[in-house]
């Protein structure tokens, strides 16, 4: 499998001086077809976590035949041990509402909406006296777009992107059926690029760099680098940027405090790696794939509670509209507790194994399909801590 070193990068934070709209001024001169090329070209996935081609994901949205589309920013930031799109947010906003623009320029889009974490209330007015900056910019550029911040209200599922669409709309945050997927049928049921913060801040790299420098980075399967938030049993808890590809081995080294018995990668959705797996492990695409969440746990801390506190927080925020995730979520959690407190046999972790499988592949939206991975790797390496 294709790796590199950990290296550390700086480029999301990099340059940001007060000089205005450089990058946008010189993207939006290009013709759209070319600027989504770029995108294509440099490789960029997600960094929201699921991975989509960004590139292709505009250009199925610019493909679609339909006057209205919509451009928005995933500032929900819900997983829990992330917490590098506020950073984003706080430190470098003109590059995510530059990012905006240039994808509006490239689908043909007229309106951006960044919907916003409602815990992240404090950011508003540092964005809005951004968003004017931009608007004053647009005017002068002759550029037909308007970014508008719209406030989440604090429900994890709705940084899944069509529950996000409904709260934007004024519902119930709830997934939808897919397809149609958002190129088609997004905010308003009109095509929609939904993006993340992290992503939209890396198209304003790649038009400033180009795609050729910045595929330098990173591996085939995974391009260029990506913020992490580290938390947990470190002494260096925070957000770097690192290139992508990297070993788990040598991230430990660089990160834990000598004593880490696990790392929990992709946030409490994600894969629990043991030590034993930490050499052959590569975080990126062809490995583990990450939002950008590691949270780092050492010796003393029970994989039970763990495990119990992720559950009951799955618990807490499945939206329960479809059977398999309202009804998993309950009998994973009752389900732990009885073989942790003896009154079920410990045969009864592969029960509940195959009930978070069949969540995979039952339930309607990544919350649910999600569990199998935190608790099926907890259960598989740590199960002498779950048992009575
Ligand atoms: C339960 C759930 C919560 C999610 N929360 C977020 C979030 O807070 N931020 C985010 O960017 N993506 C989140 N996603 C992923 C989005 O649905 C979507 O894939 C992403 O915004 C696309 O942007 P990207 O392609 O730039 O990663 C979540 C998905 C699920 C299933
Ligand atoms: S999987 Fe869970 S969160 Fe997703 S739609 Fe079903 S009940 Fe709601």
């Amino acid at each position: 499998m294709e790796n590199n070193t950990l290296k550390k990068i700086d480029l999301i934070f990099a340059d940001y001086t007060t000089s205005k709209y450089k990058i946008l001024e010189k993207t939006i001169l290009k013709k759209p077809d070319e600027v989504i090329n770029e995108i294509i070209d440099s490789g960029l996935k997600g960094r929201g976590g699921a991975g989509f081609p960004t590139g292709l994901k505009w250009k199925f949205t610019k493909n679609e035949d339909n006057p209205v589309k919509y451009v928005v920013c995933n500032a929900d930031e819900g997983e829990p041990g992330t917490f590098k799109d506020r950073e984003i947010l706080e430190r470098v906003s003109r590059k995510v509402l530059s990012g905006m623009a240039i994808c509006g320029h490239a689908i043909g889009a007229k309106e951006g909406y960044i919907y916003l974490r409602g815990e992240y209330s404090y950011l508003a007015p540092k964005l809005m006296a951004e968003i004017e900056i931009f608007d004053d910019f647009a005017k002068k550029a002759n550029l037909d777009f308007k970014i508008f911040l719209r406030m989440g209200s604090g429900a994890y599922i709705c940084g899944e992107e069509s529950a996000l669409f409904d709260s934007m709309e004024g519902k119930r945050g709830e997934p939808r059926n897919k397809p149609p997927y958002p190129t088609v049928s997004g905010y308003n049921s009109c095509p929609t690029v939904i993006n993340n913060v992290e992503t939209f801040a890396t198209v304003q790299i790649i038009c400033k760099i180009g795609a050729e420098e910045y595929k330098k980075l990173g591996t085939t399967d995974s391009r260029g680098s990506k913020l992490f938030s580290i938390s947990g049993d470190t002494p260096k808890a925070g957000i770097y940027e690192l290139e992508l590809g990297m070993p788990l081995k040598e991230f430990v080294e660089e990160f834990g405090d000598g004593d880490t018995k696990s790392v929990q990668v992709g946030g409490a959705s994600g894969f629990c790696v043991p030590r034993k797996h930490f050499n052959d492990t590569i975080i990126g695409f062809e490995g583990i794939p990450t939002g950008g969440s590691m949270m780092i746990f050492n010796s003393t801390r029970s994989m039970y509670n763990v495990l119990h506190d992720y559950l009951e927080f799955f618990n807490e925020e499945s939206c329960g509209q479809c059977t398999p995730c309202r009804v998993g979520c309950q009998q994973l959690l009752k389900g732990i507790e009885a073989v942790k407190k003896g009154e079920k046999k410990p045969q009864y972790l592969e029960e509940l194994k195959k009930l978070a499988l069949t969540m995979k592949v039952a339930a309607k939206c990544g919350l649910g399909q999600s569990l199998a991975n935190p608790f099926n790797s907890i259960v598989d390496n740590f199960r002498e801590e779950i048992i009575y």
